[in-house]
C-alpha cells in the first residue's frame, strides 16, 4: 500500500471511531458491541505503530477517557463557587493572618481559629436540596454558572438523597469534592490519566449507567446560598454534616495559630502517601461565621480562607536553551526550556526563570544543570544551578535589550513607590504594533474573566493571527467565517459553533470590557471601581479627552498609576480607534447603578485617624452595603468625614472650613443601627 492509501484507511477508522463515540457518549446509543469497538482501537493503533507518519489528533491515542458531553443544561449558582488564593510557605501564612487581623483592626496577637481540611485533589460539586431533598446537582462550571450533572451526581452513593434529621435546612446547597480513591483507581488506570481526570470524565458524560460503574466518592466541606442554617462557625457545620448523613474528611482538625498550622501541615505531609486519596494541600477556613461574614471576599477568593499547597517535588535537569517570552504589557519573560523529565507525574519541559534580575542573582546559564521545583498546578521554576558541573567555557546570559518579536527597545522603568528600578524589563513600543504583545492582548481579550468567548482558546488566537483572520480586538467581531468553516479543523458545525459563541458576547458588561482592554495596572477590580465611577460605555471614551480631575482622583481603591495608566492607553490612536470601533459592535450593559435604597444613599464619606475595633476597609464595605461612598480626599462635596482616634489635623481643618459634617465612629456606626 503506498502512503495515501494507508493515510486514507487510518482516516476513515479514526472518523468511523469517533462517530461511535459520539453516539456512545453523547446520544447514550451504543452503535457497535464493545468487542467491535474494541478491535477498531487496536486497529488504529497498531496502524499507528507501524507508520509514524500516522499522528491524527482524534486519534484515540491522543485522547484519554470518556469525551465530556456536550449536552449538559447551565444553570446559575444562587452563590458563586469561589476559588481559594494559595499559600506556599510560612511567610504567606502569616501575611495572610495579617491582612485579615487588619481587616478586623484586631491587635496582631489576637488568636484566631481555623478549621483546617486537606485539601482533597477532585472535582467540586454543588447540590441543591429543599425541603430535605436532593434536587439538582452543579458542576463548579465557570464559578457562576455549572452544568446541571443531577442524575450522573445522583448515582454516586455518599451523597444523601432524602435527609431525615430535625435540623436540616429548609433549603440548602451543600458543596464538596467528587473523587475517586487511590485503591479504586488502580483498576481503572488504563482509562485514565489520574484519578482527577476520571471523576471529572465519569461526571460529565451523559449516560448515568456508565457514571455509577466508576466508584465515585463525595465529601462535603461547604455551603452555598441556604435559608435557615443554624451553624455559628465551620467545626459545627462539619459536625452537622456527619449528623445529616454526609462524609467529611477525618482529617479536618481545628487549629489555632499559624504556628500550629505549621505543625498540622507537617503532620498530614508526611502522612499523606499513607492516605487512599490524592490531597494536594490544607484549606485554612477562619472558624467563626461572624468574621467570614465581616471579612468577606476579593475578586474571586474569599479573604478568609487560603490553600496551603504541599512542598512540590523536585528533580534535577539540563537547560537546553532561555527563551524570552512576551507578555500582553510587553513583559520579557525568560523561560528556561529544560530536558523534559518527570516531576511528580507531570513531565516537565519548562521552567520559568521569572526575570532579568533573578537569572543575574542566581547566574544562570544555557547548558546548566539546574534544580527544577513544581508545587501544584503553578509553573515550575529554577531553584539553583550546579556550578561545578558547568562547562568553564560557558558564557554568562545576556539579557536581550532589543524587543526579540519587533525589534524595538527594551526598558526598565522606574517605579515611583520603591525608588528603585523595576526588576522587570519590557519592549518600549505601544502595544499592537508589537506582533508578540498584539497576539497576548487579543488573547487576553477573549479570555475566561473577559470576553469568555467559548471555544475561542489561545491556539485559535494565534492560528487565526498567522492568518491574518484577526489583528484588533474588533476583527473578532468581523471574521471570514466562510474561510474558518474551510481551514484543517473545521468544519460547519465547529465553525457554526464559535459564530454563535461571539455573537453572544456582544452583550457585555462596563467591566468585564474594561478589563478585557488589558491596560496595565487594571484588573478585575480596579475595572469594577473604574466601571462604576463612569458609569457608561461612552462616558469611559470621554475620559480620553478630559484631565485627571480631582473627582477621580478621589475614588477609593484607585490611585494615581492606575489613572496614569489608563491615560497612557487613551494616548495611543490605535487603542482609541479599537474603542470606537467596539462602541458600534457591542451593546455594552451600563455598570448597575449602584442600589440606591440603603441607609447612605447619595452620601460620601472619609475617614481619618485610629478606628477602634474595626479597619478602614471593612468600614468602606459597610459603606458600599449600604448605598453610600467612600472618598480619599476632602473636598466641598464631602458630606462626611469619620474621625478615629489621632486624625490628621490638615484633614479636619479642611472639613470645617468646607462645613463637612464630622462623626465620631460610634455616631456613624448608629447611621446604621450598629451598637458598639
Ligand atoms: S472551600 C471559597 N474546602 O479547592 C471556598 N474547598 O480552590 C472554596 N477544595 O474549588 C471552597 N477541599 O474544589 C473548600 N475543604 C475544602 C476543600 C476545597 C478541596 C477545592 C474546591 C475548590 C478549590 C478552591
Amino acid at each position: 500500500m503506498n502512503k495515501k492509501k494507508i493515510e486514507k484507511e487510518y482516516n476513515k477508522k479514526i472518523k468511523l471511531i469517533n462517530n461511535y463515540n459520539k453516539n456512545y457518549y453523547d446520544a447514550s446509543k451504543p452503535l457497535v458491541t464493545d468487542e467491535v469497538y474494541d478491535n477498531l482501537k487496536k486497529s488504529i493503533l497498531s496502524l499507528e505503530k507501524k507508520y509514524f507518519f500516522l499522528n491524527s489528533k482524534n486519534s484515540p491515542s491522543k485522547t484519554i477517557g470518556f469525551k465530556p458531553s456536550k449536552n449538559f443544561k447551565k444553570r446559575p449558582h444562587k452563590t458563586p463557587m469561589l476559588s481559594l488564593a494559595n499559600a506556599f510557605g510560612k511567610d504567606d501564612l502569616i501575611n495572610f493572618e495579617k491582612r485579615i487581623l487588619n481587616f478586623l483592626s484586631k491587635d496582631l496577637d489576637f488568636n484566631l481559629t481555623y478549621s483546617a481540611e486537606p485539601k482533597i485533589d477532585g472535582i467540586s460539586a454543588s447540590l441543591i436540596y429543599k425541603n430535605s431533598e436532593f434536587k439538582i446537582g452543579l458542576s463548579r462550571g465557570d464559578g457562576k454558572e455549572g452544568e446541571d450533572i443531577t442524575t450522573n451526581l445522583a448515582t454516586i452513593q455518599d451523597i444523601p438523597k432524602k435527609i431525615k434529621s430535625k435540623n436540616f435546612p429548609e433549603e440548602i446547597d451543600i458543596r464538596g469534592e467528587v473523587f475517586i480513591q487511590n485503591s479504586d483507581f488502580e483498576k481503572l488506570k488504563d482509562k485514565f490519566a489520574n484519578p482527577r481526570n476520571a471523576a471529572s470524565g465519569s461526571l460529565r458524560q451523559k449516560n448515568p449507567d456508565e457514571t455509577r460503574k466508576i466508584p465515585l466518592k463525595f465529601i462535603a466541606y461547604t455551603f452555598g446560598y441556604e435559608k435557615g442554617l443554624k451553624s455559628k462557625n465551620q467545626t459545627d457545620f462539619l459536625k452537622n454534616l456527619d449528623d445529616w448523613g454526609f462524609k467529611t474528611n477525618p482529617l479536618n482538625k481545628l487549629v489555632a495559630g499559624v504556628d500550629n498550622l505549621l505543625i498540622n501541615y507537617s503532620k498530614i505531609e508526611n502522612d499523606r502517601s499513607k492516605i487512599d486519596f490524592d490531597i494536594d494541600g490544607i484549606v485554612y477556613k477562619i472558624n467563626d461565621f461572624e468574621l467570614q461574614k465581616r471579612l468577606g471576599n476579593v475578586a474571586n477568593s474569599p479573604r478568609w480562607a487560603i490553600a496551603h499547597k504541599f512542598a512540590s517535588n523536585k528533580a534535577i535537569s539540563k537547560i537546553l536553551n532561555i527563551e524570552i517570552q512576551i507578555g500582553r504589557t510587553g513583559a520579557l519573560t525568560p523561560v528556561a526550556k529544560i530536558k523534559p523529565i518527570n516531576i511528580g507525574g507531570v513531565i516537565v519541559s519548562n521552567a520559568t526563570l521569572h526575570n532579568e534580575d533573578e537569572i543575574d542573582r542566581k547566574d544562570i546559564r544555557i547548558g546548566d544543570f539546574a534544580t527544577i521545583e513544581r508545587a501544584g498546578d503553578v509553573i515550575p521554576h529554577i531553584l539553583s544551578v550546579d556550578k561545578n558541573k558547568r562547562d568553564k567555557k560557558s558564557p554568562k546570559f545576556i539579557f536581550p535589550l532589543k524587543c526579540p518579536s519587533c525589534g524595538s527597545k527594551t526598558i526598565k522603568e522606574f517605579n515611583n513607590i520603591t525608588k528603585k528600578e523595576d526588576a522587570v524589563r519590557r519592549c518600549s513600543s505601544e502595544g499592537y504594533e508589537c506582533e508578540k504583545i498584539a497576539i497576548e492582548k487579543l488573547k487576553h481579550f477573549v479570555s475566561k474573566d473577559a470576553f469568555n468567548i467559548e471555544g475561542f482558546g489561545k491556539k485559535i488566537v494565534e492560528n487565526f493571527w498567522n492568518l491574518n483572520l484577526i489583528k484588533l480586538p474588533q476583527d473578532i467581531f468581523d471574521l471570514d467565517f466562510n474561510k474558518i468553516e474551510n481551514l484543517e479543523g473545521w468544519g460547519k458545525q465547529s465553525m457554526e459553533n464559535l459564530k454563535y459563541s461571539i455573537n453572544q458576547k456582544k452583550n457585555i458588561s462596563l467591566e468585564r470590557l474594561i478589563f478585557s482592554l488589558g491596560i496595565r495596572h487594571i484588573g478585575l477590580e480596579n475595572a469594577k471601581i473604574l466601571s462604576k465611577y463612569f458609569e457608561s460605555f461612552s462616558n469611559f471614551i470621554s475620559f480620553s479627552n478630559e484631565t485627571i480631575s480631582e473627582d477621580i482622583l478621589n475614588i477609593d481603591g484607585i490611585g494615581e498609576t492606575q489613572l496614569k495608566s489608563v491615560k497612557n492607553f487613551f494616548e495611543n490612536k490605535v487603542n482609541l480607534n479599537i474603542l470606537k470601533k467596539l462602541q458600534k459592535i457591542l451593546v455594552v450593559k451600563d455598570a448597575a447603578t449602584k442600589d440606591k435604597n440603603g441607609l447612605l444613599n447619595e452620601k460620601t464619606f472619609m475617614v481619618t485617624g485610629k478606628l477602634i475595633g474595626i479597619s478602614r476597609a471593612e468600614v468602606k464595605s459597610l459603606i458600599e452595603e449600604n448605598s453610600g461612598t467612600t472618598v480619599s480626599t476632602v473636598t466641598k462635596k464631602l458630606n462626611y468625614l469619620i474621625m478615629g482616634e489621632k486624625p490628621t489635623k490638615k484633614k479636619v481643618d479642611k472639613a470645617k472650613e468646607f462645613k463637612v459634617t464630622i462623626l465620631s465612629q460610634s455616631q456613624f456606626l448608629k447611621m446604621l443601627n450598629i451598637t458598639s
